[in-house]
């Protein structure tokens, strides 16, 4: 069986691990400037700073999709170019940047997909508190009002935010992404204003246009239960993890499980009147990014309580994956992706889903001008197959997004993690597209895998 009719091929990037530029037309640093110059905290003292120099490639870089035949592109908006005191004053030259690019995909038939959070939160912003404050998420509705302003009808979808767990639990709770807290309580006070931004943005587009399609993009965990205690383990995680966003955001409640396992932290009090209704938003898809799954189980002993992004779950245990790994050491479990997205379909059936991001790190090497990216093609038709038994299960599935459109800069893991189907050579910026590219050119094409 195929892929229904027009089904959305795309690829997926994010402001700040593409598009370098970072002091130009008004620009001001976001969070992940200041900590990826800081010492120690991204491999090899790797920053955002030149990247795939996007910024000024631009319209090479649409050639190059329109080459592949991608029938979508999803990137993201940085806040700090449009609006770069966080607050206040729109910077019209950063907003030109991306009315540009709007324009140069329409141009090539090309349907813009846009996420206005990709995690490059203004650092004056943080200065005050970041997503701790709740004021942060009033900032954030504003800049989404004056992007809708401008870029309004030009953008097919628009994303609220990417994978508001990252920007909470790995920022604020693990400290291993930006702004580097390691405080679980800072990290569920940041959950709770991530959510109340994407209610207050999704009503800010909405009072611009009407007729939007609006999304938000989450990185759903999917747990594989150990032994007699993986269940509740599972539910844990769950809650901590998956239901933190799809209770309020599609349900209008936090889950009372989430309370009770948090309650030892905090008492929700940041949760205001009115919060939950605001961030219950009729949403028209929902983008789902997949990549791997954990297995769980409970610690048979109390364990000491290092930086975790579990806020509250530290009976938890995460165990090490069972190979094949990728090159981020994430197992390879296609049949995940299924049963997140039927899971998915069945507590929410009438919602449309979207699979935002899905692709694979591989240590890739050029050999005479090509890359033979044999594991990443493997990786893909998996889980292209996934979806389409997904499909087959009676999902309604719109679209699937390749993560990434080309190498990049992959957070703490600076430049040496390579997610691209275009391969980026950093000292001449030469872009050199892999054979999955090719591969992935002959699916848009004709449907088969
Ligand atoms: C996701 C992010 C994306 C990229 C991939 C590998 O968590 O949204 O920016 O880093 O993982």
């Amino acid at each position: 069986m195929g892929f229904p009719e027009g089904f959305v091929f795309g690829s997926a990037t994010a402001s700040y691990q593409i598009e370098g530029a970072v002091d130009e037309d008004g620009r001001r640093p976001s969070v992940w400037d200041v900590f990826s110059r800081t010492p120690g905290k991204t491999v090899d003292g790797d920053t955002g700073d030149v990247a795939d120099d996007h910024y000024h490639r631009w319209e090479a870089d649409l050639d190059l999709m329109r080459s592949l035949g991608l029938h979508a592109y999803r990137f993201s908006v940085a806040w700090p170019r449009v609006v770069p005191e966080g607050r206040g004053a729109v910077n019209r030259k950063g907003l030109d940047f991306y009315s540009r690019l709007v324009d140069g995909l329409l141009e090539r038939g090309i349907t813009p997909v846009a996420t206005l959070y990709h995690w490059d939160l203004p650092q004056v912003l943080e200065d005050e508190g970041g997503w701790r404050e709740r004021s942060t998420a009033e900032a954030f509705a504003a800049y989404a009002g004056a992007v809708a302003e401008t870029l309004g009808d030009r953008i097919d979808t628009w994303t609220t935010l990417n994978e508001p767990w990252c920007a909470a639990f790995l920022g604020y709770g693990a400290g291993v992404h930006a702004p580097g807290a390691t405080d679980p309580v800072a990290a569920l006070r940041a959950a709770h204003h991530l959510n109340l931004a994407h209610g207050l943005a999704a009503q800010a587009i909405r009072a611009q246009l009407p007729d939007a399609k609006l999304s938000v993009t989450l990185n759903l965990h999917v747990f594989r239960p150990e032994g007699p205690t993986g269940p509740e383990a599972a539910r844990r995680l769950d809650a901590v993890g998956n239901r933190i966003w799809l209770g309020p955001m599609l349900e209008g409640a936090y889950p009372a499980d989430l309370l009770e396992d948090t309650a030892h932290l905090t008492d929700w009090s940041f949760v205001q009147d009115g919060d939950l209704e605001a961030i219950h938003q009729p949403i028209d898809v929902l983008g789902v990014n997949y990549y791997s799954t954990s297995r769980v189980r409970l610690h048979d002993e109390p364990v000491e309580h290092a930086p975790s992004p579990w806020s509250g779950a530290d009976v938890v245990e995460v165990l090490p994956p069972e190979g094949p790994l990728t090159d981020m050491g994430w197992n390879i479990d296609p049949a995940g992706l299924t049963d997140l997205l039927v899971s998915l379909h069945e507590r929410y059936p009438d919602l449309p889903l979207m699979v935002t991001e899905n692709g694979a790190a591989f240590p890739d090497v050029v050999e005479d001008g090509a890359v033979h990216d044999d594991a990443r093609i493997d990786y893909l038709r998996r889980h292209f197959a996934a979806a389409q038994d997904a499909i087959e299960a009676g999902v309604d599935l719109r679209g699937y997004f390749v993560w990434s459109l080309m190498d990049n800069f992959e957070w703490a893991l600076g430049y040496s993690k390579r997610f691209g189907i275009v391969w980026v050579d950093y000292a001449t910026q030469e872009r050199i597209p892999k054979d999955s590219a090719r591969w992935y050119a002959d699916v848009i094409r004709t449907g088969d895998l």
